[in-house]
């Protein structure tokens, strides 16, 4: 079986001042009412394919959002999800290495759908397709990819170089692997037109997966196999053992498998990438916020309580209070009780900034 196993252990500090520590983006809803894990969530429940999708997603997250996190699946009628928890943020090969180890302890070798819970899709049902022709690849052991083409020299994603296309949807062989380039390589990247962004989600099987860690980062893989043995149950949470935790190394999916696969060949796992056409943002700021939102047809895009008079292209996020936009263009305002965000699109990539001075500050 299909199954699901979401990250969701990100801060999204660059939605500030909506996102915070104790609200970081993925717990948020940031386009409808519901949050974008509960959109991740959902988005898969209804997938059909030959192989079912388990209705019982793994959740990997922090053990301070377990009732958050908890209540927005419940809330959406999930109530048999496996919640992981992590006692300490160690990136993303970690959390689902003890993913694949929960998933595989049931005795059945079944394909992870590996999904950030803070991505937007717009196209669900090209979301799918997608899923349909990766499943063929990674029932056949493949490492699987979904890519994206590369509309700028962003700096902030993987980048992938495709060889020959492999079937009817023209999923490619993956011949290497760079996660986030210097600006310089990256436009090199760009201009060639070779390569694809990697869009964080991932499919394969968990026995591949645990395969790969434990070559890779045997250490990694032995810190995680502890703390699951040693985890404690506390009602539908799965407590990972923190000593065990704490001491596996931090390093993220793309730096401690993806980047490797191809310099491996002793490894003897293949990859492949699935082309992703499907409206995927990762929504690292709030004018991808923008660009994914429903707008008016003056390209305003609000939420809350918003008057909106003579403007253009603007994003007004009203948490508390009415705010009223006149005159303006390419402006985002993002108010909340005891902070206001106004800025342009070209400043929200440089939030950093703010979020630096407010921590050095405090
Ligand atoms: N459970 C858990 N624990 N989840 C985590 C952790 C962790 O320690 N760290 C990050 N995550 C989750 C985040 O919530 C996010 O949804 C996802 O894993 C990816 O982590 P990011 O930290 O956002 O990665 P990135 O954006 O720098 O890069 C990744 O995504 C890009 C596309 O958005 C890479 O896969 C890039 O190659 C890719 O292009
Ligand atoms: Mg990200």
């Amino acid at each position: 079986f299909l199954q699901p196993v979401i990250l969701s252990g990100g801060s999204g500090t660059r939605l500030w001042p909506l996102s915070r520590e104790k609200h970081p983006k993925q717990l948020l809803s940031l386009f409808n009412e519901e949050t974008m894990l509960q959109a991740t969530v959902s988005r898969v429940q209804n997938f059909v394919d030959d192989l079912p999708v388990s209705n019982k997603s793994i959740v990997v997250c922090n053990e301070e959002y377990r009732f958050i996190t908890a209540e927005q699946l419940r809330a959406i009628g999930c109530t048999e999800q496996t919640l992981l928890l992590e006692p300490v943020g160690r990136n993303t090969a970690p959390a689902l290495t003890v993913a694949a180890l929960s998933a595989i302890s049931n005795g059945q070798d079944c394909i992870m759908l590996v999904m950030p819970a803070d991505h937007n899709i717009a196209d669900t049902p090209a979301f799918h397709r997608a899923i349909s022709a990766g499943l063929k690849h990674a029932v056949a052991d493949c490492m699987v990819t979904f890519g994206i083409i590369p509309n700028r020299p962003e700096t902030g994603y993987g980048y992938i170089e495709v060889g020959a296309s492999q079937d009817t949807f023209n999923t490619r062989a993956l011949l290497n692997f760079v996660e986030k380039p210097n600006a310089e390589v990256a436009a090199q990247y760009l201009a060639s037109g070779k390569y694809l962004w990697n869009s964080g989600i991932f499919m394969m099987r968990a026995s591949v997966w645990l395969k790969a860690i434990q070559h890779l980062n045997a250490a990694m893989y032995e810190a995680c196999v502890a703390s699951l043995h040693e985890a404690k149950m506390d009602c539908d949470f799965v407590r990972l053992n923190k000593e065990a935790f704490e001491n596996c190394p931090s390093d993220s999916i793309d730096y401690a498998v993806m980047e490797k696969l191809a310099s491996q060949p002793e490894l003897a796992i293949s990859a492949s990438v699935v082309p992703l056409d499907a409206g995927w943002s990762d929504v690292g700021a709030w004018d991808a916020v923008w660009q994914v939102s429903d707008k008016d047809e003056d390209g305003n895009s609000s939420r809350g309580d918003v008057l909106v008079e003579d403007s253009r292209n603007c994003l007004i996020v009203s948490d508390s209070r009415l705010v009223a936009c006149l005159g303006l263009d390419d402006v985002i305002i993002v108010e909340t009780p005891d902070a206001v965000l106004v800025t342009n699109k070209t400043g929200t990539t440089n939030i950093k900034r703010i979020i630096n001075r407010l921590n050095a500050e405090s």
